[in-house]
């Protein structure tokens, strides 16, 4: 018998994509049930070639599930979680509230898809700047053993949430009409601008973003000696990030043993023809798949270091994409039932 599935969050941005996911992938559900807050239900959201009404998160809701997908913010996902495990749900999390819980695996499938064989209930979905970095980057750790990371991010708004995407298109057209702007999700205007703060800051000085980058890479990557150290920037894109990844290696990597290596990773397209002038961007990457990396090439200030510049859409392999992936591994390896 098909899974059950509950899509938790069901009209925010990334719950719209699960949607769409879903239907694109055929998964194999009994049935789809999108579930918002008391604001948004009674809406209706398209899934195949169908309307479905969305129904109010309650405590008893996940009554008759298998599986719950959730991408409601932390504090849903705090309160939800253990409830719809409870009632015998599998619930794969997108949110912050579960990752570095030692009994949750945090988990994308090309790089650790074996920790699922652990998993409580409750399976975290990573960060989406951590997930297209670890999809790039596993494959290379295999190959020649990465010491240190640098990397510096170019986040789209979307990572925010429908109401970022709102004030950024907002912004963008009020200013053009010679109007003033106001700033209600970001701490600074967002248009036209570059703002070096994603989430609150930490004592360290860093901000929240930067440290989960940091966190989750070690734990996905089950590699604790991994030094990592992020700057995390939000730029005025509405889909996709992109990042400056320069690493170091104990083994030495060519460029041709990179763009060969990544080449054949799963999950990731290289585009990296800098005679012709082409390389990864937002725009073209965004609604698509894959990670893609470009720019490939040696710093030539260190023994074994390498360059590359990966852009991923951050709603789909970021988010609502690895989020399904999580599901289908689930199904293949006989894990939807709680342990
Ligand atoms: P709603 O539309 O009712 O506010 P985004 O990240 O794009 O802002 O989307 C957040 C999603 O999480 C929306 O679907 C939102 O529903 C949902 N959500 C927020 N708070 C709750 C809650 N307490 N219970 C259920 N769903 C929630």
């Amino acid at each position: 018998k098909n899974p059950r599935v509950a899509v938790v969050g069901a009209t925010g941005a990334v719950g719209r994509e699960m949607l769409k996911v879903l239907e694109q992938r055929n998964f194999p559900a009994s049935e789809v049930v999108p579930f918002s807050s008391i604001r948004s239900a009674g809406t209706k959201v398209p899934y195949k070639d169908d309307e479905l009404i969305v129904r109010e998160l309650k405590e008893d809701s996940f009554e008759g599930f298998d599986i719950a997908l959730f991408s409601a913010g932390g504090s849903t996902s705090e309160k939800f979680a253990p409830l719809a495990v409870k009632a015998g749900c599998v619930v794969i999390d997108n949110s912050n509230a579960w990752r570095m819980d030692p009994k949750v695996p945090l988990v994308v499938p090309e790089v650790n898809p074996d920790d699922l064989d652990w998993h409580p209930g409750i399976i975290a979905n990573p960060n989406c700047s951590t997930i297209q970095l670890v999809v790039a980057l596993k494959p290379i750790h295999d190959e020649a053993k990465i010491k240190r990371i640098v990397v510096s991010t170019y986040q789209a708004v979307s990572g925010t949430g429908q109401k970022a995407i709102n004030e950024l298109e907002t912004q963008v057209t009020r200013l053009f009409n010679g109007k003033e702007i106001v700033s209600d999700v970001y701490p600074h205007q967002i248009a036209f601008n570059c703002l070096p703060q994603i989430d609150i800051f930490l004592e360290n000085g860093y901000t929240k973003e930067e440290m989960k980058m940091v966190n989750e890479t070690k734990k996905i990557m089950g590699d604790d000696s991994i030094k990592l150290t992020a700057t995390t920037v939000r730029v005025p894109v509405f889909y996709c990030h992109s990042e400056s990844v320069n690493i170091e290696t104990v083994e030495k990597l060519t460029v041709r043993d990179c763009r060969n290596i990544l080449a054949s990773a799963p999950g990731v397209t290289v585009i990296d023809y800098p005679e012709k002038g082409q390389y990864p961007m937002a725009i073209d990457c965004a609604g698509e798949d894959d990670v893609f990396v470009g720019r490939i090439r040696e710093d030539e200030t260190i023994e074994n270091g390498i360059n590359m510049w990966v852009v991923s859409d951050n709603i789909r392999k970021g988010a609502a994409l690895n989020t399904v992936q999580i599901a289908e591994t689930l199904i293949a390896r006989n894990l939807v039932r709680v342990a």
